[in-house]
């Protein structure tokens, strides 16, 4: 059987992208990396990317005219890659209908934080100054609304009273880089069965 092919989005660090990395190369997901999609040229997820000799595609949404026109470049180079799942790592774009609907189903993303609490971009810090005794981690499938879509994993992580923004980052992290392998591994083996909202494990 042929390997599925892998796409990450990445917009900055990829420490995301480096666990995917590391799950492949032991052999713990069955898959081939086939690219990163970066759209931003300071991001050291692109030096991850080199290193592990995967092919990128830096695109800057700035070069396009508008975002119809920067998505179906994207959707073009994916169907050439022959991409079979799309894991967004850290990507700070907004994807539109048009590109969820052209991979339906077909696209995951983490969030450092249980969903539905602290959707947007600083999950760990909101979390922290709401006062939560736990946060934790979600995986979830990418629907048209943002941090919405239905649940695949999500893990808790204890806040201490000690804590600081970089201290529950590195623990939030830890658990990010354990289950998102895990995710991949769960889609690429098929074994995600979505009904409605829910994600049954079989
Ligand atoms: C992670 O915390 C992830 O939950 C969020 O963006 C961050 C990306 O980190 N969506 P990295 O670039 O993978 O290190």
């Amino acid at each position: 059987m042929n390997k599925k092919n892998i796409a990450v989005f990445a917009s900055g660090n990829g420490s995301n992208l480096q666990a995917i990395i590391n799950a492949q190369k032991k052999g713990y997901i069955k898959a081939k990396i086939a690219l990163l999609v970066c759209d931003n040229p300071g991001a050291f997820a692109l030096s991850r990317a080199n290193q592990a000799k995967i092919p990128i595609a830096l695109l800057a949404p700035n070069d396009f005219s508008s975002r119809l026109a920067y998505e179906q470049c994207l959707v073009k180079i994916l169907k050439k890659f022959k991409i079979d799942l799309i894991v967004l790592a850290g990507f700070m774009r907004m994807l539109s209908p048009y590109f969820v609907k052209s991979f339906k189903n077909k696209i995951i993303n983490i969030h450092p934080a249980l969903l539905p609490a602290f959707k947007g971009t600083q999950g760990i810090k909101d979390a922290l100054n709401y006062g939560v005794k736990i946060t934790g981690v979600t995986v979830h499938f990418v629907d048209e609304k943002m941090d919405h879509g239905a649940i695949i994993l999500q893990q808790e992580v204890t806040i201490k009273s000690s804590d600081t923004e970089k201290s529950l980052a590195a623990r939030i992290h830890a658990v990010e880089h354990r289950i998102y392998p895990q995710a991949c591994k769960l889609f690429l083996g098929k074994r995600l069965k979505i009904s409605g909202r829910r994600v049954k494990i079989i």
